[in-house]
């Protein structure tokens, strides 16, 4: 299989179904941007800006955290036990049926 689905809630509770590859070595926040989801993706996905936050609503067993992505979410704002930064979560058969939902902007 090489593609999966991940359901995204958007900031208006609008939900998005999303396919992604898993064979092109993409992280959340490069799908969320491919669809054109409101994700700004500032830093490149380096773990440094938190505009790709979002809330992981499913039961998937994901990778712990890194210190860069906990350090990030120290920062960040609206960070809840579930908050992921989507930059950080590889696109993989594990995360197939992923519902997520997008932290809200600062601002
Ligand atoms: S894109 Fe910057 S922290 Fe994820």
């Amino acid at each position: 299989m090489s593609d999966i689905k991940i359901k995204v809630i958007d900031r208006e509770d609008k939900e998005h179904e999303l396919e992604a590859p898993t064979d092109m070595n993409m992280n959340l926040m490069e799908v969320f941007k491919a669809y054109e989801l409101p994700v700004e993706g500032t830093c490149g996905g380096m773990a440094l800006c938190s505009t790709c936050h979002c809330y992981v609503l499913s039961e998937h067993k994901l990778p712990d955290a890194t210190d860069d992505e906990e350090d990030m979410l120290d920062q960040a704002f609206f960070v809840e036990d579930n908050s992921r930064l989507g930059c950080q979560l590889k696109i993989s058969d594990d995360i197939n049926g992923l519902v997520v939902k997008l932290a809200p902007t600062a601002d």
